[in-house]
């Protein structure tokens, strides 16, 4: 794991916007992971930003969303289809026929399951993942006691993510428990995967991915065992780290690498 510690929220929104450019630069066809949620609206925010300045294109780009809420029709405005619409979606290049969330509204949830997975390993496989991560560890709704090697499927909401994510409900809304996600195997075949969280609730579940011990308990540890994951947090999220200085140690030599590989 690359775990990046940067002093505020704007930084890893920025950050990750390098991440998410250099990888649309080098590939115009990428395959991109997507996520929704609190975290990534920022980093949207600056994609639209440099999309819209000519600096990144979507346009040759196929997406991928981790989740859905099952019952919800993409129309709904607590959709996570609609979510990426208003939040991105609508206000870049890309071709929406190109852009893929699970069908919260599928007749046969288990069938639509099996169809997302395979829209994904025909597209090529996922090129670089985006997640948050949940006060409990959670990546994509692989909620604690996920299967480090599950794949595309329904999952229950854990009681805490259902209240963390009742803020975007009205008061008596109809708010599922159930929900479409890719599965920890499905993240984990991402060539690369980078991790945003931001601010203090987030340092805990933080340092049980990077810290803790693999574990279906906290399903975000699953990345340890990832290749090319990037975590990118700012010092709120890293405060209960308890090796920051050398987590920061490792950067700064990685730079110099870089900086001496580019010299050559
Ligand atoms: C969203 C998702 C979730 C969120 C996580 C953090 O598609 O898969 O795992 O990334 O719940 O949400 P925020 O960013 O709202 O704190």
């Amino acid at each position: 794991m690359q775990i990046v510690i940067l002093n505020d929220a704007a930084e890893v929104a920025a950050y990750g916007a390098d991440i998410f450019s250099t990888q649309l630069q080098r590939k115009a066809e990428s395959v991109l992971g997507l996520a929704t949620g609190s975290t990534p609206v920022a980093l949207y925010q600056e994609l639209i930003r440099r999309n819209r300045e000519g600096l990144v294109s979507f346009k040759d780009a196929t997406t991928f969303n981790l989740d859905e809420y099952l019952g919800l029709h993409g129309s709904h405005p607590q959709s996570y289809r609609y979510f990426m619409d208003e939040q991105l979606f609508n206000h870049i290049d890309v071709d929406k026929d190109k852009t893929h969330v699970p069908p919260g509204d599928a007749k046969n949830p288990l069938t639509a399951c099996q169809d997302y997975e395979a829209r994904m390993a025909a597209a090529g496989g996922v090129d670089l993942q985006l997640l948050g991560i949940g006060r409990n560890g959670h990546i994509g709704f692989n909620e604690p006691s996920s299967g480090l090697t599950s794949r595309t499927r329904v999952k229950t909401l854990t009681r805490e993510t259902i209240e963390d994510n009742a803020r975007f409900f009205e008061e008596g809304e109809y708010q599922p428990h159930l929900s479409i996600t890719m599965g920890i195997g499905t993240i984990l075949d991402a060539k690369k995967v980078v991790l945003l969280a931001t601010g203090e609730n987030k340092a805990e579940a933080v340092h049980a991915m990077v810290e803790g011990p693999l574990t279906a308990a906290c399903p975000a540890s699953a990345l340890q065992l990832h290749k090319d994951a990037v975590i990118v947090v700012d010092l709120k999220a890293a405060s209960k780290l308890k090796d920051i200085e050398f987590y920061q140690h490792i950067e700064a030599e990685n730079q110099k690498l870089q900086d001496y590989l580019a010299s050559l």
